[in-house]
């Protein structure tokens, strides 16, 4: 089976899916996109797309902040995701990526009287940081971007410059992720990922307005925390500091599920080691995702039909 991406309204093979070089979008960064993750599961041939409904709740407000009209409503788009991942039949965990977009093809920056597009695609996608041994980070020289800038709780893909340049950067100096702060000088969130901390037993995470993107994963973990271990989660500004005194780190997101951090700029976290308490919530975390856990199914759909239970 050829991988496929719909585009412009129809199921195209991913080969024919091609954009002209004065688009809108390309030119100015003017899309808004989400990332939802396909979780392969073996034993059952089936493929988990995780919260699906959620990640368009998410795209729709996005596009809000850019003024793109999308022509589905999230339950169309939802199974028009569930489609894609059956016409692709990956057997391996992808990732699906929705995009809505400027597709006007004419010069000038602006965001009014431009055509919008919407298109979706899916590609194998293993892990995107050691889930196991855990993740060693740096506090990036780059600032996250202000919400009166680019607003980061709206997925702007142009908005991922500000990421990318605190991705190489720490890969460049020999970490695996750059957390980044705020203007002011406090945590906001790693340049693909949001940022919990355990202090004394609870867990610690910025608030919305330290410019974060109001993660999915973010919020699974709040649950999971609080309803399976009876962890809150008090959401509040977070020196620069305290991520060199926390007892333990974890980063959250699609891409990287639930990711421990074991250092932070040349610092043990902890004991150096995963945490205690992040490893119970990735157990956790791990079992839902994969439609192991029956009180979240709802969370989870199955993409594919023939699938054993
Ligand atoms: C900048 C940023 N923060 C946080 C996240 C985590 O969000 P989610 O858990 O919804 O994937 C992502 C990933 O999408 C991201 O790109």
């Amino acid at each position: 089976m050829p991988p496929y991406a719909f585009f412009n309204g129809k199921f195209v093979p991913l080969s024919e899916a091609k954009i002209g070089i004065m688009t809108h979008a390309f030119n100015y960064g003017t899309a808004v996109f989400e990332g939802i993750r396909g979780n392969w599961r073996e034993e059952q041939e089936q493929m988990y797309l995780f919260r699906v409904a959620d990640h368009y709740q998410r795209l729709f407000k996005s596009c809000r902040v850019l003024k793109i009209e999308i022509p589905h409503t999230v339950d169309e788009l939802s199974g028009l995701t569930v489609e894609l991942a059956q016409r692709c039949g990956y057997r391996e965990d992808i990732y699906i990526r929705p995009l809505a977009y400027k597709s006007s093809e004419e010069v000038g920056v602006r965001l009014h009287n431009l055509k919008d597009g919407f298109l979706l695609f899916a590609t194998p996608f293993g892990p995107y940081l050691d889930v196991t041994k855990g993740a060693k980070c740096c506090v990036s020289s780059w600032r996250r971007i202000d919400d009166n800038m680019i607003p980061p709780r709206a997925k702007i893909t142009g908005l991922y410059v500000n990421s990318a340049l605190a991705k190489t950067e720490a890969f460049e100096n020999g970490f695996a992720e750059g957390i980044l702060l705020t203007q002011d000088g406090h945590v906001s969130e790693g340049s693909g990922e949001n940022i919990f901390l355990v202090i004394d037993g609870t867990l610690v995470t910025p608030p919305s307005s330290d410019n974060i993107l109001i993660g999915i994963t973010r919020d699974t973990v709040i649950k999971l925390a609080k309803w399976e271990l009876g962890i809150e989660t008090t959401e509040r500004s977070i020196d620069h500091s305290e991520l060199y005194t926390a007892d333990e780190c974890f980063l959250t997101g699609t891409a990287a599920h639930v990711t421990p951090v074991t250092e932070i700029d040349h610092r043990k976290v902890g004991s150096g080691k995963v945490g205690e308490i992040t490893k119970r919530l990735q157990d956790l975390y791990f079992d839902v995702i994969l439609g192991k856990n029956k009180k979240y199914i709802d969370w989870c759909t199955p993409a594919y039909k023939l699938a054993k239970v």
